[in-house]
């Protein structure tokens, strides 16, 4: 059983009907009802159950409300992914606070409210798959989408600090390093900053390969999932030199803004 936030559109709906595939019944949460039920028929459609919810994953409780309704409805919580979120683009100095504000609202705190409405659900269980669905720019930032970044880098350590809480258990906490994925991200992000620049770059990947590696991870749990497999090699080399891969950046994506 499959707990799924921002399972409306995109990588969440790709997710949604691959775990349907496989014969999983479903929680699906977003705030957009209509859309989201649309997913929940097509989940049906592949012979698998599925519940909706409209939701803000910013709003703890409607998080609560959320899993506690999965549970009710379908007796246990095998797997939780905390999939939803969006970006704003432009530069440190031009971007609003406000607005570095609300994406850590949903993207830091979504996740933060979905780990710890299931973690007593898991416990109880005794076992449980946490995945949580950061960024390959969480571990490497670029120019132009600082606030998104940090939201995907504080997603890694929230991550890293509950797998050694959870060591002992059964309960497995993952975190998922998608590269550019060819989804509504990048139209709804353009929407939310007002004429501001910054974007995709490097290479693109398809919302059903993400969710062909999320569904692979509720099956065998893994620390850090690359759906891209070559993004992990952005992760070593930064580690070696920070300046080169500012270097190579540089020269993807101009660092001067606007
Ligand atoms: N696309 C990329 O290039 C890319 C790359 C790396 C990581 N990611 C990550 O992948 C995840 C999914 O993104 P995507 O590419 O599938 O984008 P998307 O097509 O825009 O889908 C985003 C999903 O999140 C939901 N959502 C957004 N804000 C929400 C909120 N406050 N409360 C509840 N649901 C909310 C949206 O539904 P509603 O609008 O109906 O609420 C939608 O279902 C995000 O965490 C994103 O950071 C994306």
């Amino acid at each position: 059983m499959v707990a799924l936030t921002g399972a409306s559109a995109g990588i969440g709906r790709a997710a949604a009907l691959a775990f349907a595939r496989e014969g999983s019944r479903l929680g699906l949460a977003a705030r957009r009802l209509g859309r989201l039920e649309e997913v929940a028929a097509e989940v049906r459609a592949l012979g698998a159950d599925a519940l909706a919810m409209e939701l803000d994953v910013a709003d703890e409780r409607a998080v609560g409300r959320f899993v506690a309704a999965v549970v009710e409805r379908f007796g246990r919580l095998d797997v939780i992914v905390n999939n939803a979120g969006s970006g704003v683009r432009g530069s440190v100095e031009e971007t609003p606070v406000e607005d570095f504000r609300r994406l850590m609202e949903v993207n830091y705190l979504g996740t933060v409210h979905g780990c710890r409405a299931a973690l007593p659900v898991m416990r109880r269980q005794g076992r449980g798959v946490i995945i949580n669905v950061s960024s390959i720019v969480g571990h490497r930032a670029l120019a132009g989408g600082a606030a998104y970044a940090a939201t995907k880098a504080a997603q890694i350590s929230l991550t890293e600090s509950l797998r050694l809480e959870l060591r002992g258990t059964a309960i497995a906490a993952c975190s998922v390093h998608p590269v550019s994925t060819e989804t509504e991200f990048a139209e709804v992000a353009a929407r939310a900053s007002a004429g501001r620049k910054g974007g995709p770059v490097g290479p693109m990947q398809s919302a059903d390969a993400v969710a062909r590696a999320i569904v692979a991870c509720a099956r065998r749990p893994r620390a850090e999932v690359y759906p891209y497999p070559l993004a992990r090699s952005i992760v070593w080399l930064n580690a070696l030199s920070p300046r080169l891969v500012d270097w190579l950046a540089s020269r993807a994506i101009p660092t001067k803004t606007g």
